[in-house]
């Protein structure tokens, strides 16, 4: 083939492919932006969004239906189209590698995670709210301290495989039917395999002293559980620097075990050397305390009213 048979055969599909390109960017680009561009009834390959469940720093999260499945899902949609106010594409990729290599009944498990029409997309099983919603309604203690459990069990699992969570809180906890629990949100995870940059990221409220420091360790990560677990049965949350007296005591610990009060405010201790040492000693400790709820009246006045809510 002469060079100008071959530019005569190159030059066309070029051509082609650049005007689609460009066509492609013209349709698209104006109406880049997410927000926007995402909302209830976009079809995102096989998936169509339902509504928005929720919102994050960096990603929007939508009820979906799969409609090959033919079932519900959530799909979490990081922004990356915004330099200033978005996650890198390494933050995101490491936010699903970490997600990927857990696997525990109380950890939300990854579906999938891929790009669809340049949109990044992870797939999760749905769930019915966070537990952030959930503590808006009155919780019982028996449900209380069956979600503690499980809660534990999931930062366990996270530490036991080498990931520091660093952003424990109501809102990355997600509940699914039959009171099971899963934590989510890996966004600001990482792997422990060195001391990490001085970096002070994590949820203002729950977040540790020494994370806001700019030292997160595990037990950083146990603080931040700790002071949810008092939140949920205190219906207060202690505020820095998180000292006695801690607030609505007495009704956090009415109907309690002593081993489990130690066990919480152990958890929260102010100095971390104080703390259990990971996730791994704070679920083995809670696993030697047979009956956290001593007040057996509390306990079976909750189980009724939920055995009668089941009904
Ligand atoms: N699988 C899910 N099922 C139901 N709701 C979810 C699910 N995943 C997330 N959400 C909702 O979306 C919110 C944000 O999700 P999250 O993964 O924490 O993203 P972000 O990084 O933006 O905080 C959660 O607080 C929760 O309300
Ligand atoms: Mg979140």
């Amino acid at each position: 083939m002469t060079m100008a048979a071959r530019a005569t055969r190159i030059v066309p599909e070029l051509l082609t492919e650049n005007l689609r390109v460009t066509a492609k960017l013209r349709l698209v680009m104006p109406d880049n932006e997410p927000s926007r561009r995402l909302r209830a009834g976009t079809r995102l390959d096989k998936y169509r969004l339902v509504r928005r469940l929720g919102e994050g720093g960096f990603a929007v999260v939508f009820q979906a239906h799969d409609t090959i499945e033919d079932r519900s899902v959530a799909l979490k949609l990081p922004d990356l189209t915004n330099d200033a106010l978005s996650q890198s594409f390494d933050d995101v990729q490491r936010e699903v590698r970490i997600m990927a290599g857990l696997s525990h009944p109380n950890v939300l498990p990854l579906k999938d995670a891929r790009y669809i029409d340049g949109q990044f997309v992870m797939v999760f099983p749905l769930g019915e709210e966070s537990l952030h919603d959930r503590l808006c309604r009155r919780l019982s203690r028996v449900t209380a301290v069956d979600y503690i459990r499980q809660m534990t069990a999931s930062l366990a699992h996270a530490h036991e495989n080498n990931v520091l969570h660093r952003d424990l809180k109501p809102e990355n906890f997600i509940l699914f039917p039959g009171n099971r629990i899963c934590l989510t949100d890996f966004g600001l995870a990482r792997n422990q395999t060195r001391r990490h940059a001085v970096s002070a990221s994590g949820t203002l409220g729950y977040i540790a002293p020494e994370q806001a420091m700019g030292k997160p360790t595990f037990r950083s990560d146990v603080f931040a559980l700790g002071l949810i677990v008092y939140r949920m049965l205190a219906g207060a949350l202690p505020e820095y620097p998180f000292e006695p007296p801690l607030p609505s005591y007495a009704k956090f610990r009415k109907g309690l075990n002593q081993d489990f009060v130690d066990w919480v405010r152990k958890a929260i201790h102010p100095t971390p050397s104080k703390r259990f040492r990971d996730g791994v000693a704070m679920h083995n400790a809670l696993e030697r305390i047979r009956s956290v709820i001593t007040d057996k009246s509390t306990a079976s006045k909750s189980a009724r009213r939920s055995t009668r809510r089941a009904a």
